[in-house]
């Protein structure tokens, strides 16, 4: 089943008086269930199809469904309300709220979505459980790891069972150890929830995770053998 499916999406930006094209004729689908990544060089459009999809920012033309619904055709009210319900976002710099623990920061979107308690509890110990935070969840932000911060927000980016999660370079700011365990994460709730996840990375390692890899090139996308990206990059060729 196509969870998410982009039409032809084009979209540029003004910059000092021009129109700087950043995406063309762009298409995606992913599958129910696929752990996809998203490479491509810096400054080529990564984040900007990413706000698209996730309905942050809007096509200048084109069309994106998930879950068969047409994102265009929303107020910016319902696609607010959409995001809340039915996606999830993992970022590089976490974005967690300082002032609260580990387990209520993964309760927010619960909260926000204002489930009952028990639901809450019952969607905590999913999540809690398989990434181990169980053990950790009364300790505030201070006290953990950069790669404990990420897992803390993978459970909060699944805990309220979202059709789809889009992460942006969710392991920039981790070393290699941290970033080897957070995909292992990322890969074990995928599998476990059957919840699609789009990533965006620099990094061929992070890529090697995930079932199909694209690269952005020339404003659009193309699809990479993963046996091709460490020889691509320059690194170790794993295939
Ligand atoms: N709001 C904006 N206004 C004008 N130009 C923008 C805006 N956002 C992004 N751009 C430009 O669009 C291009 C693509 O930016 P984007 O952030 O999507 O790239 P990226 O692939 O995510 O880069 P990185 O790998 O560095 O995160 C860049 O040239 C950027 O300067
Ligand atoms: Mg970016």
């Amino acid at each position: 089943m196509c969870i998410l499916r982009a039409e032809h999406l084009y979209k540029a930006y003004q910059s000092g008086g021009e129109r700087v094209s950043v995406l063309e004729d762009l298409c995606l689908e992913i599958e129910r269930g696929e752990l996809v990544a998203v490479m491509g060089a810096a400054g080529g459009g990564k984040t900007t199809l990413l706000h698209l999809l996730c309905g942050i920012d809007a096509a200048d033309s084109g069309n994106i469904y998930i879950e068969g619904k047409a994102l265009c055709a929303q107020s910016d009210d319902e696609t607010a309300l959409f995001r809340r319900k039915r996606l999830g976002m993992i970022f590089q710099d976490f974005q967690l709220l300082e002032s609260l623990n580990v387990k209520d920061n993964i309760l927010v979107p619960m909260i926000l979505n204002g489930c009952e308690s028990e639901e809450q509890e019952q969607a905590y110990e999913r999540v809690a459980v398989p990434l181990q935070l169980k053990e950790i969840e009364n300790r505030s932000l201070c006290e953990i790891s950069g790669g404990q911060k990420q897992r803390v927000a993978i459970a909060r980016a699944f805990i309220h069972d979202p059709a789809l999660i889009f992460a942006d370079e969710p392991t920039g700011n981790l070393d290699v150890k941290a970033t080897g365990d957070v995909m292992e994460q990322l890969l074990l709730m995928n599998r476990k929830s059957g919840t699609s996840v789009l990533i965006v990375t620099h990094d061929p390692y992070v890529a090697a995770f995930c079932d199909r890899v694209l690269v952005l090139e020339d404003r659009k996308l193309a699809k990479r053998k993963k046996s091709d990206l460490f020889r691509a990059d320059g690194r170790r060729n794993e295939s």
